[in-house]
């Protein structure tokens, strides 16, 4: 069976996010994938109403899927995009972040967590690898949450990053253009994933830039200050994407570097068994919330203060 490539942005038609993202898709095509693409300005995609019906339904074994699934057209597309062997998504920055009709289409996947639905036995694992492409009109400066917010929906569906581009300084339409050194990275990029899609799944790894990020895990460049988790652990610094928990050393040179400590991955959001671990958090906490009673009663009785209480709208 031929390699199946798919291609997603949500960038303006004929501008910078489409222009990187079909150079990369050209390249797997030139290496014989079977490529399809598709811009989400083209779909109907509602936002996830919140309900958690699919993973109230998960935690008790059950697969119920999305309560949206025949209203709109995120199902038409999951079905072929789970169907792929690998993604691009390339997405336009703003306000810091991936554009907000990307994230409704990503927050949207919650009912396919494939964690989720392995762990109770729902679907059979697949490896799939991922590129991703942020695209902005500043530097990392006002990108600073723009690739890391994509890593974060990379999880549920399963997708191993390869390799990440930060376009930077391409605010004008198609303006990517005039920058070939950009071109030809995504190209790259495209060559990267058919590589990792021809490599046998336990033996992929990163194909980015070497030295791209904090993070030796995933690559993200963004580090927090760990906290307590709901199970006691509690790592001195932590990767803001996947997880990984250890603390900042000082190099020979004088520079700073994150060390993964030996228990670092163990809720590694980049593998099955470390989201696993989150599946027994929501276990506890939401299912404990709706195995108990007396929670919905005291919760019963309080919330009249605030479903009474109605301020003026507009
Ligand atoms: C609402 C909005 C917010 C934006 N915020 C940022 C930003 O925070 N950082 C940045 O680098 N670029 C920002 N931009 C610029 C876009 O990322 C830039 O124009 C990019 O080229 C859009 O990609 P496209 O050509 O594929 O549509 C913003 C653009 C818009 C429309």
């Amino acid at each position: 069976m031929g390699i199946k490539v798919m291609g997603v942005t949500s960038g303006r038609k004929n501008s910078n996010s489409e222009i990187l993202l079909k150079e990369a898709l050209i390249a797997c095509e030139e290496a014989g994938a079977e490529v399809t693409m598709i811009n989400l300005r083209d779909y109907n995609i509602l936002d996830c109403t919140g309900c958690t019906s699919c993973t109230i339904g998960m935690s008790q074994g059950k697969h119920t899927g999305c309560v949206l699934d025949d209203k709109d057209d995120k199902k038409k597309i999951m079905d072929i995009l789970l169907d792929q062997d690998a993604v691009i998504y390339s997405v336009p920055t703003y306000d810091l972040m991936p554009s907000a009709n990307y994230l409704a289409f990503a927050q949207r996947s919650l009912s396919y967590e494939t964690a989720f639905l392995e762990t109770i036995g729902a679907i059979e694992h697949r490896d799939r690898v991922a590129g991703l492409i942020s695209v902005g009109g500043s530097t990392r400066a006002w990108q600073s949450m723009a690739l890391e917010g994509m890593q974060a929906t990379m999880f549920t569906t399963d997708m191993k990053v390869v390799d990440m581009i930060l376009a930077t300084r391409v605010p004008g339409p198609a303006q990517v253009l005039l920058n070939d050194e950009l071109i030809a990275r995504a190209h790259k990029m495209g060559e990267n994933i058919m590589t990792a899609v021809k490599t046998p799944a336990e033996e992929r790894k990163w194909l980015g830039d070497e030295d791209m990020g904090w993070c030796p895990n995933c690559h993200s460049n963004a580090l927090v200050l760990g906290e307590p988790q709901w199970d006691g652990l509690h790592y001195p610094i932590e990767c803001q994407v996947c997880g990984a928990g250890g603390n900042l050393e000082k190099t020979e040179d004088g520079k700073w570097k994150f060390v993964i400590q030996k228990d670092g991955l163990l809720k590694d959001r980049t593998t099955v068994e470390g989201r696993a671990r989150h599946l027994e958090e929501i276990g506890q906490t939401q299912g404990g919330f709706f195995a108990n009673p007396e929670n919905r009663e005291i919760v019963g009785k309080k919330i009249l203060r605030y479903k009474e209480k109605n301020f003026k709208g507009i």
